[in-house]
């Protein structure tokens, strides 16, 4: 980081050491994985400034709300629990609240919190994590609102300290921002163009977390499959994760999200031929109409989707995946619909994610006049979970007698002795056990299956 960042953070905390006590700062983060990741790396800074930190916001001096664009309802959430934060404020008159993340990034946001939630101190958007002392700086100096929406950056800012939610699991952005534009996503709008991290910086990061003892690195990027694109270096993603398993140590690595458009043999064949990364590969689909998928702008057909799966359970037959899948995108019709479902059949995924199609302002779509109502979307959506649940229901069957192997995450809800974690595959594992297994790799034989998990009993290591 620049000197004068440094004298912005010795500034800060010189201010804090004053106060009577530590003030205590409260992150709350609502998006992504690699919105985590940026809440990581802003308790980092706020540490370094000499805040503490707190979960509670009702006890906290300083508050930063790290908002998710993606879909309507996600923005929603966050002006919902501003409305709290200004009755803690007027307890608190010092409390300083602070809007960072994608929402921060659009400007008709900005222009409402000004407008509307005027007792928001600060705005800065997600390539200003760095300048987080100098904003802060600048309120402690008196300034009524600060707001800090730089240009998006082309280079990646490295070395920010992160305080890491957990002491086992880590996610790992290799790239930033997404060059893709699908029609309906805000997502290349606030998080900028494709941008590589190095490699030897990633290789070093991961080395130094499986020292610590981390057991599952999380590679992120909005797509992976693009990593290297934008580097000197003839590299790609396939490379990366064979250069990342010949790390050693006892890890698993997972990664997300992995385009359909740029997922090809080479990187199936990785998957298949590196022992520590998972057999489990999130490809996310959207739609399974061609129509549709290209009004999406996705630029990949249902059948080159089904051959990336072909290939896959051909190298190994019980490969798993999961997906993304936009229910009711404009103007879908209930033939595009049953194209989606003829795919879900076909791949029987372990599990997906889907969302009503959600209108983003500034994006392609929102320009469609779309005349399916959202009743009809609702329906459809309720179809599309009903049918998953009896394809997880019947998938997770073939686990039942196995043994798999499974890092323990958190105690379950069956309370004290019950162990929840996650299989290779990516799969709810839940069994009886000591918590302090909680972080480690342990065999589980499974004896049931049922609502999106399996059962199963611990064996002895
Ligand atoms: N980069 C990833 C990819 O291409 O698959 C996706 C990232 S996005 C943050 C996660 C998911 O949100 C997408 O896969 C899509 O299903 C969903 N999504 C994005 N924009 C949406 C919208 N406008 N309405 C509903 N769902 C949306
Ligand atoms: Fe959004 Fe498409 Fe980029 Fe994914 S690939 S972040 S869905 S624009
Ligand atoms: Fe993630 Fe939401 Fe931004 S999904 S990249 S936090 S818009």
């Amino acid at each position: 980081m620049a000197d004068s960042a440094q004298n912005y953070i010795q500034k800060v905390k010189q201010l804090n050491e004053k106060k009577d006590t530590p003030p205590l700062a409260h992150v709350h983060n609502y998006g992504c994985q690699l919105n985590v990741t940026d809440g990581e790396k802003m308790k980092g800074q706020l540490l370094k400034l000499g805040f503490g930190l707190t979960e509670r916001p009702e006890e906290a001096d300083f508050v930063i709300f790290n908002t998710c664009a993606v879909r309507e309802g996600a923005e929603e959430h966050v002006f919902g629990n501003l409305g709290f934060l200004k009755q803690y404020k007027e307890k608190n008159k010092d409390m300083i609240i602070c809007i960072a993340g994608c929402m921060s990034e659009q400007s008709a946001v900005v222009e409402k919190i000004k407008k509307s939630y005027k007792y928001v101190d600060i705005v800065f958007g997600t390539n200003a994590i760095s300048k987080l002392p100098r904003l802060i700086y600048e309120v402690y100096m008196g300034r009524k609102h600060v707001y800090d929406m730089s240009e998006q950056s082309s280079s990646v800012t490295e070395g920010i300290e992160q305080i890491r939610n957990s002491t086992f699991k880590a996610s790992v952005p290799v790239m930033y921002g997404c060059n893709n534009f699908c029609t309906y996503c805000i997502v290349p709008y606030v998080r900028g163009r494709e941008r590589s991290r190095q490699p030897d910086v990633i290789i070093n990061e991961i080395k130094e977390l499986v020292k610590n003892g981390y057991k599952e690195i999380f590679l992120l990027g909005q797509n992976v499959n693009s990593y290297g694109n934008d580097l000197e270096e003839n590299i790609s993603f396939p490379w990366l994760l064979r250069q990342i398993n010949k790390i050693d140590g006892e890890f698993i690595v997972r990664f997300m999200s992995s385009h359909p458009k740029d997922a090809g043999r080479e990187l199936i064949d990785a998957i298949c031929d590196c022992d520590k990364v998972a057999k489990h590969l999130h490809l996310p689909l959207q739609s399974g109409s061609n129509d549709i998928l290209e009004k999406m702008n996705r630029r990949y057909t249902h059948e080159k989707y089904m051959e990336i799966i072909n290939y896959a359970r051909e190298r190994i037959s019980d490969f798993s995946f999961s997906t993304d899948i936009i229910v009711g995108f404009p103007n879908e019709t209930e033939s595009d619909f049953e194209s989606t479902l003829d795919i879900l059949k076909k791949v029987k995924y372990d599990n997906i994610y889907s969302y009503i199609y959600s209108k983003r302002a500034g994006t392609k779509a929102i320009l469609i006049d779309d005349l399916v109502t959202y009743e009809e979307k609702q329906k459809r959506i309720q179809r599309l979970l009903e049918l998953q649940r009896d394809i997880s229901t019947d998938n997770y069957k073939r686990f039942i007698g196995t043994t798999l192997t499974v890092l323990a995450e958190s105690e379950g809800k069956g309370g004290e002795g019950s162990l929840t974690g996650k299989s290779n595959e990516f799969i709810i594992v839940n069994f009886s056990g000591d918590k302090s297994l909680i972080g480690s790799f342990v065999n589980v034989k499974i004896t049931a299956a049922r609502n999106w998990a399996v059962y199963g009993e611990l064996i002895s290591q």
